[in-house]
């Protein structure tokens, strides 16, 4: 019994007799996921709602920040507990009774597909529903592609549960998911209203089950489902998760729905033991992880930052400008010269302009965003900022300059970051007088696209820089992730590793489109030589001291820069498609003939395990040097910030599916035949030894 007299089902369940309408209430932080206690209490809850004759309706709601947020993802992998999502819907739709669904915060995956076998669904105006089972490399298992389709139409559930997007409450009553909107802050009330409504009125205890009306629409027409594969082709590359999705709803429209259910489970269950799945899982919670620091505790008081200096309005300085606009600081935005500082505003305004002709952002949201900018030259009008991030060129003489500066102007306790991508934190920070107050915060182009945020620890960094930091990332939209002081940090020390090797391997003999089509193959978006002919082969280039020393310095001395200027280590077309080149390849056997590197023939595997296998072994030195935190950090930089599929969890992942015993023994191998680089790292070597993972190093 709880304080009102009602069975307390379990812990995390419980339920009231309110004038007749059962109360069943969830309250499992944070999010509700469905564990087995949660199914375990609601299948007691409504059995015994059902059984009860005072109790003429159920209302099922939650505690908290959220309606129920999913299946319980950390009891994957473990052996199911009964009862079963299954076992808890079937006990829900034979209450007799109406059943409503009262829905804030999130309704996803298993709790939406709860939601679905209610009778009806109400939600405040701030809820959102989805399926995002697909970003896990999951479908949904509890008869989501069975019943979405059924109420919002076989073309719109296709395209939610293949991307896992959200439903916005107002639009989630528009396609019939919802059946009524309540007052915000008032759900409880308007759900029990509405079921008194509901009785008083006798409705029908509606089904989703029963619905075949949508379903009908598109059977016999198979090419709902063909158009939707090739549009989305490109998307779901390499994923196997959309396609046994499709499959689903296909399933959906073509057998019963008792059939369907089955298909679907069997569906869920084979992605479930795969890797892709376990890949999705391991970094859905790496990323989570990576916002907690282990010497840094999580109540650590924060500084208040409200508004921001850049400086420097190049490529870097006016994507992290529009970061800060975008998450509503103001921005102070310094240069050099008049030309740059209208060079760099008129980038931003052009982007601007961009997001509102596609309808990406309102006029106000433009207006406001810009009035928010203030260009300047002048260093005083730092003066107020709480956060300052200089993003000038990589040079250190110009940082340290920049640092002094800073360091006259900025009031105290201001933060004092640098987005250096390589130089040392640390010789920065002793530029100025309060290195406690400097860090790095590395962005990636385009800043204010692109995910990951390096937030780089130097050796005095305090700990509320750090944490506000931290926390100001989250803000901005950004994943941080803590790294130490090093060449490169933990992304391009890594990204080193796989270039150099990609070239070598090139001079011995392979061609950059064969280097290119092995990390492709792999699931990489672009291959290491298509990647430099975007960026631009001329970046880090430097024509006066340019001296015909690498393959790279003669190309570009060429004028082969890349995709710009139609030629780097591909030829392009004016749609920018590229072509092998004859040319590049032979600039490159010529390089390779005049310093006498035999040339052979490579296959594609010592390809994978060359670039590949590097990877992980900086990986676990970065690991053992302390620069990374854990294993799974490393795996959120890569997936976030360089495109490694999150199919494949990120290289660390990656590493130990491969099994760390057999990436240690083949790089003992080819250090034996191409030198020290190969060398494993101490850590990969004890952990291999004992038949260890990343985490128990
Ligand atoms: N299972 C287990 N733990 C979960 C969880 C879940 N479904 N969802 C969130 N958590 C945990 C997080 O790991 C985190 O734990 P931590 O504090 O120890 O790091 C905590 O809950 C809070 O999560 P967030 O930091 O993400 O909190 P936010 O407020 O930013 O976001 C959220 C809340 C929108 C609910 C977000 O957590 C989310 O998207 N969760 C995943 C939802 C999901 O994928 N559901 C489908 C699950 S698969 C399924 O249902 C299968 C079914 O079809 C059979
Ligand atoms: P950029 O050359 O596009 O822009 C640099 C800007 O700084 C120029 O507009 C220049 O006028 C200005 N500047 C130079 N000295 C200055 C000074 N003393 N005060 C104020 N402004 C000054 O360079 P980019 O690419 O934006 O790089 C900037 C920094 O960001 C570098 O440290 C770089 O390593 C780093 N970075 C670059 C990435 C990229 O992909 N381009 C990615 C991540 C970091």
């Amino acid at each position: 019994m709880n304080a009102t007299g009602n069975p307390a089902v379990t812990s995390v369940v419980t339920w009231a007799n309110e004038g007749g309408i059962a109360v069943v209430t969830v309250n499992s932080p944070p999010v509700n996921a469905l564990s087995a206690a949660v199914r375990g209490g609601l299948k007691q809850a409504f059995e015994a709602a059902a059984a009860d004759p005072a109790v003429e309706a159920v209302v099922l709601i939650c505690e908290g920040q959220t309606f129920m947020a999913g299946a319980d993802i950390s009891e994957f992998g473990k052996p199911p507990v009964s009862p079963s999502f299954r076992e808890v819907q079937d006990v829900m739709e034979a209450t007799g009774k109406p059943v409503v669904m009262a829905i804030h915060g999130t309704a996803l995956g298993g709790g939406l597909e709860i939601a679905l076998v209610g009778n009806y669904r109400i939600a405040v105006p701030s809820a959102k529903l989805g399926l995002p089972e697909v970003k896990l490399g999951l479908l949904p298992g509890a008869g989501g592609t069975q019943r979405l389709p059924r109420v919002v139409g076989v073309e719109k559930a296709l395209a939610l549960i293949t991307s896992g997007d959200q439903v916005p409450a107002k639009e989630a009553l528009k396609i019939g998911l919802l059946d009524a909107l309540a007052e915000e802050g008032h759900l409880k009330r308007d759900a029990l209203a509405f079921a008194r409504a509901v009785l008083a009125e006798k409705r029908p205890l509606k089904r989703v089950g029963d619905l075949g009306d949508k379903l009908a629409e598109v059977r016999g027409k198979p090419e709902v489902f063909a158009e939707f594969r090739k549009a989305n082709a490109r998307k779901f590359r390499g994923f196997e998760a959309p396609e046994a999705i499709i499959r689903c709803i296909e399933a959906a429209v073509d057998l019963p729905l008792e059939e369907g259910l089955v298909f679907e489970r069997a569906r869920f269950e084979e992605l479930k033991v795969g890797s892709q799945s376990a890949a999705q899982r391991h970094y859905f919670f790496a990323e989570r992880q990576a916002a907690k620091v282990p010497d840094v505790p999580a109540d650590t008081p924060l500084r208040d930052i409200q508004t921001v200096g850049v400086l420097g309005a190049g490529t870097m300085g006016t994507g992290i400008a529009m970061s800060f606009l975008n998450g509503g600081f103001r921005v102070r935005l310094l240069e050099t010269s008049e030309a740059a500082l209208e060079h760099g505003t008129g980038i931003i305004r052009k982007t601007y302009e961009g997001n509102v002709a596609r309808g990406r952002m309102s006029d106000k949201d433009f207006d406001g965003r810009l009035a928010q900018l203030t260009p300047t030259l002048d260093y005083a009008d730092l003066a107020d900022c709480d956060l300052i991030v200089e993003a000038v060129f990589e040079q250190m003489d110009i940082k340290k300059q920049v640092f002094a500066k800073l360091d006259a102007v900025a009031k105290p306790g201001a933060i004092l970051a640098t987005n250096t991508s390589y130089l040392d934190v640390n010789e920065i920070a002793a530029a100025t007088k309060r290195p406690q107050d400097v860090i790095g915060l590395h962005f990636f182009s385009p800043a204010h696209i692109m995910r990951l945020l390096e937030v780089v620890r130097g050796s005095e960094t305090a700990k509320d820089v750090i944490a506000t930091s931290m926390k100001l990332a989250r803000r901005i939209g950004k994943v941080p992730v803590l790294v130490g002081v090093c060449h490169g940090f933990v992304g391009n020390r890594i990204h080193l590793q796989r270039q150099t090797q990609a070239e070598r391997i090139v001079l011995e003999g392979a061609t950059p489109w064969q280097v290119d089509a092995v990390l492709e193959g792999f699931g990489l978006p672009m291959g290491p030589f298509r990647m430099r002919d975007m960026a631009g082969n001329d970046v880090g280039w430097n024509r006066e001291t340019s001296s015909s020393a690498t393959v790279r310095e003669i190309l570009n001395e060429m004028g082969r820069h890349g995709q710009k200027s139609g030629a780097g280590y591909y030829d392009y077309d004016a749609g920018r498609k590229p072509t092998p080149s004859e040319i590049s390849l032979k600039v490159i056997r010529d390089f390779a003939a005049a310093r006498g590197i035999a040339q052979r023939e490579i296959p594609d595997e010592e390809i994978f395990e060359r670039c590949l296998y590097v990877m992980v072994n900086e990986g676990a030195k970065i690991l053992e040097e302390g620069i990374a935190s854990r294993a799974s950090d490393i795996d959120v930089v890569w997936v976030t910030g360089y495109g490694w599929p999150v199919y494949r969890g990120g290289p660390m992942f990656w590493g130990e599916l491969v099994g760390l015993d057999r990436i240690s023994a083949r790089l003992s191998e080819l250090a034996a035949l191409h030198g020290d680089s190969f060398q494993p790292a101490a850590l990969l070597q004890r952990l291999a030894a004992e038949g260890k993972g990343f985490a128990q190093a």
